[in-house]
């Protein structure tokens, strides 16, 4: 096959198995590339029987030999960075190489206290549901231009000055806004100085390895976060997180330039889960939203949260293959979907008393619409050990035709279980 460059995005609202897809597609890939967010992704890997949970590092760390970078599009929290690759290093899997860009914003312990604070004083109602981990309050730095970046906890000296200039602000916001404590310089420094120094291995010219490895030749996969509609601008705002997830992030999150992009990959989970607040047309409070979520196990890799199910939204889906202009699909857990009588799908909405197949990207419009379903018969074989399509029962291949046809683009891998070996490649990889 061809090298070429990759984007992968989720094209719901995460948690589509997107670590798994790239995973699958490892070990033809030469560069795995992180590009936005944070700790807040939970990417989850199952070999052998045996699970890893991502958060910040790219999913081909397991693969011997290979480049993985984080792009200076990611927010970093050092702490969580250092400690998976210690997790990697204590079960002898620290085998590829790392390189983080000094460009990449750095989420500092403040950022996380800021962002329950923010999340309690917006309570109940406009509460956004994050995860937490600080993304917002860091990506707000960012722009406003007063945050640090991972070049800034290499030189002590300049740390201490950004971080005293910062902590100034960042104190009164605390106290005078939210009521909490204020932060000592060196409570934060001295463990800043840490991370910089454990750092100092993994920092590197990020843009410059990239456009080696693609005048190489080589195949560099960008790996999305979160998925498009969570995306800040296109999603379905203010429940979204605060970083470009879709693939055009994939640009300015790496320095790739758009031009080299050969294909872009949307993940698509055979139905629909959310985590946090938003409006989500197709879930499912009953029988089958609880269905799903046990078939599926579907609680946050990152939070631990249930996730809220339902049915799968194909305008949704539609709406980001578009966006994404994806070429491909690979369509993920389908085997969750077994031991249904029927299976429903939503193809359009009912806004106000009128059929529209438009997904609008606005919290507003999207709390008005009521899913339109269309009913399709259910299969009750196994189909986990599946590993061609023509294996799979004639439902489930008619189902998958019929994503085919209302996404306008083909399903290029399934997967039918978590483990490596339970997908079904139709020419992804
Ligand atoms: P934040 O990214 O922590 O700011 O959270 C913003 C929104 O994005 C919340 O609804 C989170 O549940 C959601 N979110 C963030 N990361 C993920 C993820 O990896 N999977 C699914 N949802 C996510």
């Amino acid at each position: 096959m061809k090298n070429r460059v990759d984007v992968l995005i989720g094209a719901q609202w995460g948690d589509e198995g997107k670590g798994k897809v790239v995973d699958v597609m490892g070990a033809n890939v030469d560069v795995f590339v992180r590009y936005q967010g944070g700790a807040n992704a939970g990417h989850t890997v199952i070999v052998g029987g045996e699970k890893i949970v991502f958060h910040l590092l790219p999913s081909g760390m397991l693969y011997p030999g290979k480049l993985c970078v984080i792009g200076n599009g990611v927010v970093v929290e050092p702490e969580q960075f250092l400690k998976e690759i210690e997790e990697l290093r204590e079960r002898g899997q620290d085998r590829a190489r790392l390189v983080i860009s000094p460009s990449a914003h750095v989420v500092m312990p403040y950022h996380k206290i800021l962002d329950k604070a923010q999340e309690a004083f917006r309570g109940k109602g406009h509460m956004i549901g994050t995860t937490g981990r600080g993304i917002g309050p860091c990506y707000v730095d960012k722009y406003a231009r007063s945050g640090l970046r991972v070049e800034d906890l290499l030189d002590g000296d300049r740390l201490r000055e950004k971080l005293t200039m910062i902590l100034e602000e960042k104190n009164r916001i605390l106290t005078k806004l939210y009521n909490e404590k204020p932060l000592a310089l060196d409570e934060i420094l001295a463990p800043a100085l840490e991370w910089g120094k454990a750092l100092v291995p993994y920092v590197g010219d990020t843009v410059e390895l990239l456009h080696e490895a693609i005048k190489d030749d080589k195949h560099v996969l960008l790996e999305g976060a979160q998925a498009t509609l969570l995306d800040i601008d296109h999603g379905t705002y203010p429940y979204v997180t605060s970083s470009s997830t879709s693939a055009a992030g994939g640009f300015t999150g790496t320095g790739v330039p758009v031009s080299r992009v050969d294909r872009v990959i949307a993940v698509v989970k055979a139905y629909a889960t959310r985590v946090g607040e938003g409006p989500m047309p197709t879930e499912d409070k009953g029988e089958i939203g609880e269905f799903l979520r046990k078939q599926g196990g579907e609680f946050g890799a990152t939070t631990g949260r249930p996730r809220r199910c339902g049915w799968l939204d194909m305008v949704a889906v539609r709406y980001s293959v578009r966006l994404n202009g994806s070429d491909v699909i690979a369509l993920t857990k389908l085997d969750v979907l077994t031991g249904l009588d029927e299976i429903k799908v939503c193809t359009a909405y009912d806004l106000n008393g009128a059929k529209t197949t438009h997904f609008n990207g606005s919290s507003y419009v999207l709390e008005e619409c009521r899913p339109i379903y269309e009913t399709l018969p259910g299969w009750s074989e196994d189909i986990s050990n599946c590993t061609t399509f023509e294996s799979l029962p004639e439902k489930a291949q008619n189902y998958v035709r019929y994503i085919e046809k209302h996404a306008g683009a083909p399903v290029k891998v399934i997967g039918v279980g978590a483990d490596r070996n339970q997908t079904i490649n139709r020419g992804l990889y």
